[in-house]
């Protein structure tokens, strides 16, 4: 191979563990403090095309998909726009309108899915402006847009996507950035957010220094046949995500679900043997998370919390991993990496080959 893992018992586990450089990567040079905004220059947007935009579209397969979703939350933060992330397999799909002042945004590591390449040629095809958030330079996705940021991730070779998936959130950071700032986002909250995703490497160091504690916490998870993951708002993509990449390489059930709607299907499934892994960052929403919960621990459900130190579960029965705290549009990427964590050493306990997943490839490029 031209890249090998070297002491690394797995690409997927290199690759992990690369996070703290590719993030820095993907920052690199785009951060400019004085402004509290970012310089992407590769998006040939200026700031009157900027101010027309009226709303954005997001597109992606799979995991980029789940990342595109944690971007459009982002963007409507920061930049107050009206956006979405939908499955670039079922948009080109349902004839979708096309609208002049709409920004599209492509989102792959590797460029080459072709279901993602298609959506983005229909796009152009009705005249609409798609930018891409692409890892592989030069690839079919990069070339077919009208600009878009390079992810700087490094080549990545296992099938279930870590690095790339970081720098893509870190991506839609500096993009709702940048549109925030030549709309309605003060200078202040500009640099607040510079600052934050300064410190996010560290933070990322942090996270994987707690590797043992992950594994200990996933054999125990690897046991069951089924498990949930249940986030809200800006959790319910980072519970998306882990289900995901648990799924992918341990072949277990797991199944995202949003925590407030729990009530209305899946509590009927909640026994002993089908644990939950919950997203509860500390935000407005943590003491609703917490009495849901509660729900699923009354049922005698086992509990995984991913959560921030100064969120209180009281006397709730659970394992709690605890995340630095960033800025909290922030949070989603630093709740995501024990999840990357948790499946791999699932994966591991299991004896499954961690980097080549049965029935999958790396990336899709037949329909
Ligand atoms: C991620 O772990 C998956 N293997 C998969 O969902 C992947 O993210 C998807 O196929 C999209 O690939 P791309 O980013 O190369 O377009």
């Amino acid at each position: 191979a031209a890249f090998d893992a070297g002491e690394h018992a797995s690409y997927m586990l290199k690759e992990i563990l690369e996070q703290p450089d590719s993030a820095e990567r993907v920052l690199r040079g785009r951060l400019v403090e004085r402004f509290g905004t970012a310089h992407l220059g590769g998006l040939n947007l200026d700031a009157r095309e900027t101010r027309a935009i009226s709303r954005v579209k997001i597109l992606g397969c799979g995991s980029a998909y789940y990342v595109g979703q944690m971007g459009a939350s982002l963007i409507e933060e920061l930049a107050r726009i009206p956006a979405d992330a939908e499955a670039a397999s079922e948009f080109r799909y349902r004839n979708p309108i096309i609208e002049p002042d709409t920004l599209y945004v492509a989102v792959s590591q590797s460029g080459e899915t072709v279901d993602t390449l298609l959506a983005v040629q229909e796009i152009r095809r009705k005249g609409g402006r798609v930018i891409g958030l692409v890892n592989v330079v030069g690839s079919a996705i990069a070339r077919e847009c009208d600009g878009g940021i390079y992810l700087h991730a490094g080549p990545e070779v296992a099938v279930a996507s870590t690095k790339a998936l970081t720098t893509m959130f870190l991506g839609f950071s500096l993009l709702a950035l940048q549109l925030g700032r030549v709309r309605d986002l003060s200078i202040a909250d500009g640099r607040r957010l510079i600052e934050g995703l300064q410190r996010i490497p560290d933070h990322i160091r942090q996270i994987l220094g707690h590797d043992d504690e992950y594994a200990t916490i996933a054999k125990q998870l690897a046991e069951a046949e089924s498990l949930f993951f249940v986030g809200r708002v800006r959790g319910y993509p980072v519970a998306r995500e882990g289900a995901q990449k648990f799924k992918e390489i341990s072949y277990r059930h797991a199944e995202a679900y949003q925590t407030s709607e729990l009530k209305h299907g899946p509590l009927a499934l909640i026994e002993a043997s089908v644990p939950t892994v919950a997203i509860v960052p500390d935000d407005e929403l943590a003491d609703r998370n917490v009495a849901a919960l509660h729900e699923i621990a009354a049922r005698g459900g086992p509990l995984v919390v991913v959560t921030h130190a100064t969120v209180d579960l009281g006397d709730l029965t659970a394992t709690r991993i605890d995340v630095p705290a960033c800025e909290r549009e922030l949070d989603p990427i630093l709740l995501t990496l024990p999840l990357q964590l948790l499946a791999y050493h699932a994966a591991l306990h299991l004896g499954h080959d961690i980097d080549k997943p049965r029935n999958l490839a790396k990336s899709v490029t037949v329909e």
